[in-house]
């Protein structure tokens, strides 16, 4: 099947919507005061932004999937799309906790990294998206050629690494982080089947670029 023509449009608003307006109503909520993020706005636009951060991921993990089972060959281009959105959000994420948070304050960046185990994993996840971020042009790809494939192994240790950070944060409702524990398998499972099966000589589709 061909790409479809609204395709383009809808991962441009998947992706650049969500962000801005979690900020929007974050300052709505200060200066007009609404209430869009309920009762503890900081807290909640944190939350939703680190929930935004695995919706991407999901979405840049499902690509390959996806694309073989179905044959839509033309998915293969957003999967660094994707990937690219959940480094922002898992960063501005971050910036969020700093900034709004903690508010810069150093001693309680301190203090959080030293006895919050979770936010050091969060740390973890972030520093291991960066490389993948500054890796993923053209370039990069041509430059480390097979390191590049052995690099970009990292992605699955990311999805591992911010579900062990949901899992050690989260207060009362393990729905959600139940929900995306199960669908990283699923995804990290469909993986290590492919690869065997494709080490068996079992393949049907090439991949179309360096770990697809
Ligand atoms: C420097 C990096 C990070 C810091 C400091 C950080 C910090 C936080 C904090 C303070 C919370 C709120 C916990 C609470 O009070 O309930 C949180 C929740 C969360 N973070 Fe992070 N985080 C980081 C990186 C990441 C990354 C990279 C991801 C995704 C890959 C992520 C995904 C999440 C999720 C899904 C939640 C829970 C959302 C919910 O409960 O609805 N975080 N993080």
């Amino acid at each position: 099947m061909g790409r479809p023509r609204w395709w383009p449009w809808a991962v441009w608003v998947i992706v650049l919507v969500p962000g801005p307006l979690v900020v929007a109503a974050l300052v709505s909520d200060f200066v007009l005061g609404t209430r869009w993020l309920g009762s503890n706005p900081v807290k909640e636009g944190e939350l939703l932004l680190g929930q935004w951060t695995m919706k991407y991921l999901v979405a840049a993990l499902a690509i390959t999937p996806v694309r073989r089972i179905m044959g839509w060959n033309w998915l293969q281009k957003y999967r660094r799309t994707f990937g690219l959105a959940a480094f922002f959000y898992g960063l501005t994420h971050f910036l969020w906790y700093a900034l709004v948070d903690i508010q810069l304050d150093g001693a309680q960046l301190a203090d959080d990294l030293t006895k919050r185990t979770y936010i050091v994993v969060g740390f973890a996840t972030l520093v291991v998206m960066l490389p993948l971020a500054l890796t993923s042009t053209r370039a990069a790809i041509a430059r480390l050629r097979h390191r590049w494939v052995t690099l970009h192994r990292l992605v699955y240790v990311v999805p591992v690494l911010g579900i062990v950070h949901w899992w050690m944060s989260v207060k009362a409702d393990v729905g959600p982080p139940a929900f995306y524990s199960a669908v990283f398998a699923l995804l990290l499972g469909w993986r290590w089947w492919h690869a065997r099966r494709e080490t068996s000589g079992h393949a049907t589709t090439p991949p179309t670029s360096p770990s697809a």
